[in-house]
Formats: C-alpha cells, structure tokens, sequence
C-alpha cells in the first residue's frame, strides 16, 4: 500500500473517532417531549459525561451514588435545585461544559431510574420545583 494511501486512511480513521465523541450531542427536543425521550437521551450524556466517576449504573465510584436507595439525589430538596446544581458543578473536573438540554436530559435520566419521574409525562422546565426529591436544600 502506497504511503500516501495509509496516511489518508489513519486520517480517516482519526476523523472518525472524534465525530463518535461528539455523537451524544444532539439538537434540543423541542418543548413538550415526553420524559421518555429525554431519558433516553440523558443515558447518552449520563455514560458520556458522569459514569466514569457515578459509574455506569450510578452506583457511585469517586462520585457519589446518584441511582437506586440511598441516592444522594435524595440530599436536594427538588428537582430544579439538583438541575441547578448539576448545571453549576457537574462534571466536577469540567463544571459548565452540559447545555441546559443536557442537563434536562441527564436530569429526566437520573429521575426516571430513581422512580421520582414518569416515561409518559410531558417534560415541562418550569414545573421542576414539584418535584420533591426529599432532602434539605443542598449545601453549594
Ligand atoms: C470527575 C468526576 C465526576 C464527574 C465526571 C461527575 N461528577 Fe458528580 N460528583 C463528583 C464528586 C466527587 C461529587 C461529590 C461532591 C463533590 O465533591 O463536589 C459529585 C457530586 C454530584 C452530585 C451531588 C450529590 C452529592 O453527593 O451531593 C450530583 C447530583 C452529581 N454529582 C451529578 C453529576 C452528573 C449528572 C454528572 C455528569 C453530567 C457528574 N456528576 C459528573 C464527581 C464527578
């Protein structure tokens, strides 16, 4: 094989690595999807973004555990402060890389798996606070 040739294909193959990074970044779904379909996408950003230190079911590693009974999802009082705060502090080595969708989708993911959310509710943003997750209003 000529030189050139393998040049263009270890480029290719460069090329495609970064684009299967970037893969989990999608459009916005648009107002009114179904919490269903903002977890589906928030297991994306979950695996991407936080499994490496929640691990990959939220059971905890260097971060806390955030799925199953003694989440510390259970330490926020609603879930408009735990979006708050993950938008603000999460990923802890790269706080404010999520856009507010990410974050909505990472939320409806880690509020499904903790059966505080509902696959067929409409996902409404202003109506976070009505959701009472059980603890004291977070520290940060
Ligand atoms: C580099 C490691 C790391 C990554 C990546 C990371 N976290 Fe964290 N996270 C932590 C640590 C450590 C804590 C404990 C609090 C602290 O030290 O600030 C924490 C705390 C939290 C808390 C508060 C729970 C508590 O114990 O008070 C939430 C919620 C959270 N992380 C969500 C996320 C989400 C969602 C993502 C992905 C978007 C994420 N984290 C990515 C390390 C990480």
């Amino acid at each position: 094989m000529k030189k050139w040739l393998v040049a263009g294909l270890g480029i290719a193959v460069i090329a495609l690595g970064m684009a299967s990074c970037q893969a989990y970044t999608l459009t916005p779904l648009p107002e009114g999807a179904t919490v269903e379909a903002m977890a589906d996408r928030g297991a994306d950003v979950f695996i991407n973004r936080c499994a490496r230190c929640h691990g990959f079911k939220g059971q905890g590693v260097v971060g806390t555990r955030l799925i199953g009974a003694e989440s510390h999802v259970q330490h926020f009082s609603n879930a408009a402060e735990l979006n708050d705060y993950i938008l603000e502090w999460m990923p802890k080595d790269k706080p404010g890389i999520l856009t507010e969708a990410e974050c909505h989708e990472v939320l409806c993911f880690l509020l499904v798996e903790n059966g505080v959310m509902n696959h067929d509710m409409v996902f409404r943003a202003d109506e976070l606070a009505a959701f009472h997750l059980g603890g004291e209003t977070h520290p940060h």
